[in-house]
């Protein structure tokens, strides 16, 4: 064959491969095929698995998972009668052992919220239709052991809830913020009397298409509450109810549901007393009230001091406009922004122009020098699609649906594949630079000294703790990252071992209990996670 044809074979292969760009850092793989659902809530479990959710009100379809008990669909509107339906809508994926287990769930968990109590217990709240008030449980354990979803009866939200956030506070209740017509917020387990508290803010914030659903709540250091709806935020002291401050408006017009870009709180470290907010993407004010699928997304970053006196926003531009992005802390303390579109808004058929390149933001360089573009995956990932930091330093990307039922025939097809996306850490020329976790303790206990026994690393490496958060609507309820203090490394026993001295974080502000998972990063490498119980 002449060399020309080869190039062209090549060429019409790099097309055929979706524009492939294997000279931009980062890799893809496909995880599973055929999921059977499209994950519109995804959490990543301390056994290394993870729980995939989605709307369970999409009766009748032919995906899902056959179950032996039926039960009536809610009253959807859409739904001309009320029909029996057979299918479960939630699925356990096993990392260690791939494999698809179906749980059951049967009230509606449409655009519902979640995280995990410090004890590493699922709570998930809200929904819609049946779902509305509900509460429940997923208590995660060993894939050999059974393990499934538990629908409280003698217990329910006091406002119904859809469209809101959860976020676990310092001494291990969780608020439950805002939803759909809800300007208030609970705490669960319930105050005692059982009240809801009104958050007027959230009503400041809504303007003629919302703007105000799924709100970001960031919990900082001196444990007031950063609280992020349209182009608003405050700082909410939820013990006294009240309004501490209200930040400077972020430019460039609304920033959440249904105009969502997304947001992180950088990784916490030093002594703690300082957080930055980092808010980007989000769909131009009107694009959804106009039904405008074309209307070009935002390309702008604010990024805030949220702890500082006098806070301002400082803007930033990121190479791609993006609305429903995913904003991944990464064990690195860098972040990944991943999916989502580049013109339209929220809602069902209302985006276009899928934006397959990720994005690295290195939050530490300085303005300019930030993003880096990655290597563009195959699967567009609009509505109802989600992303969540996996313990081996991979990223799980699931779900997208931005259609109110399954349909495969359309242009963005209801999407079941299961991805994982590698950053460039994990590339191979990074495999001998990848430390290994020998020894960490199962419980770390506040402001306490620990060791990590740990192999392949020269100096002192880092030990960054990562929160497994609740991932859906381009936002990850109670994603967390904080950097340890380390102070000596000393030989331990065998050849290649290091002991590391480590420092728990000081207190539930830094870090509200629970399990995370531990990383020691070396050279910009981070091992393979080892999860401890922060209490
Ligand atoms: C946690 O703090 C909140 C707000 O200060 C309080 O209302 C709640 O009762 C506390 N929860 C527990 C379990 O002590
Ligand atoms: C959609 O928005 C774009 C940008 O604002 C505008 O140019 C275009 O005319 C709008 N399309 C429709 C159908 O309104
Ligand atoms: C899929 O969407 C197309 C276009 O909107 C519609 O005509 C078709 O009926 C839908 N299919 C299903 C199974 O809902």
């Amino acid at each position: 064959m002449k060399p020309s044809a080869i190039i062209l074979l090549l060429l019409i292969w790099m097309q055929a491969m979706n524009e492939s760009r294997p000279d931009l850092p980062g890799t893809w793989e496909v995880l599973v095929h055929n999921a059977r659902i499209a994950s519109m809530h995804t959490v990543v479990t301390r056994f290394n698995t993870v729980v995939l959710l989605d709307r369970t009100d999409l009766s009748p379809t032919e995906h899902g998972y056959k179950r032996y008990h039926c039960h009536m669909d809610p009253q959807n509107p859409q739904d001309p009668e009320p029909r029996p339906d057979c299918f479960t809508y939630s699925s356990l994926y096993d990392l260690t052992n791939p494999y698809l287990r179906a749980l059951t769930i049967s009230t509606d968990t449409w655009c519902s919220s979640g995280q995990f109590l410090p004890d590493g217990t699922l709570l998930h709240t809200g929904g819609d239709y049946n779902g509305f008030k509900k509460i429940r449980m997923f208590t995660p354990c060993e894939t050999t052991s059974f393990c499934d979803w538990e629908e409280l009866d003698d217990v329910e939200l006091i406002q119904g809830r859809w469209y809101s956030t959860n976020q676990i506070l310092p001494n291990g209740s969780v608020i439950i913020i805002g939803g759909k017509d809800a300007v208030s917020v609970e705490l669960f387990p319930p105050r005692t009397g059982g009240s809801v508290v009104n958050f007027p803010f959230l009503a400041d914030a809504a303007d003629d298409q919302m703007d105000n659903l799924y709100p970001y709540v960031h919990l900082l250091p001196n444990g007031h509450l950063f609280v992020f709806a349209n182009d608003k935020s405050v700082l909410y002291d939820y013990t006294n109810n009240v309004v501490l401050k209200q930040y400077p408006q972020l430019q460039g017009g609304p920033r959440n549901y249904p105009s969502a870009g997304s947001s992180v709180m950088l990784a916490l470290t030093g002594d703690y007393s300082s957080a930055i907010v980092v808010v980007c993407g989000g769909a131009q004010y009107g694009a959804y009230n106009a039904m405008n699928i074309t209307a070009p997304a935002k390309s702008s970053c604010g990024r805030i001091e949220a702890t500082a006196k006098n806070p301002v926003w400082e803007m930033e531009d990121m190479p791609f406009r993006r609305i429903m992005g995913d904003m991944v802390m990464l064990p690195t303390g860098d972040v990944l922004i991943i999916n989502g579109a580049q013109a339209g808004s929220q809602g069902f058929e209302m985006a276009s122009k899928p934006c397959l390149y990720p994005v690295l933001y290195k939050p530490d360089e300085p303005v300019g020098s930030r993003f880096t573009i990655l290597n563009p995956g195959k699967v567009p990932r609009l509505y109802h699609s989600t992303a969540n930091l996996l313990p081996d330093g991979r990223v799980l990307l699931a779900g997208s649906n931005p259609h109110s039922y399954y349909n495969f025939t359309v242009e963005f097809p209801t999407e079941l594949k299961i991805e994982a996306f590698s950053p460039e850490y994990l590339s191979p020329e990074n495999k001998f630079t990848r430390p290994t976790i020998i020894e960490l303790p199962e419980k770390i206990r506040y402001g306490e000294g620990f060791y990590i026994v740990v192999t392949g690393v020269m100096g002192l490496p880092k030990v960054n703790i990562a929160s497994a958060p609740f991932a859906t609507h381009s936002f990850s309820q109670g994603q967390r990252v904080v950097k340890l203090d380390v102070s000596i490394a000393w030989l331990a026993g065998k050849l290649g071992w290091y002991r590391l001295a480590c420092k728990a974080p000081p207190e539930g502000r830094v870090a509200p209990p629970g399990y995370y998972m531990v990383f020691v990063v070396y050279r910009g490498v981070p091992s393979v996670a080892k999860w401890a119980q922060l209490l």
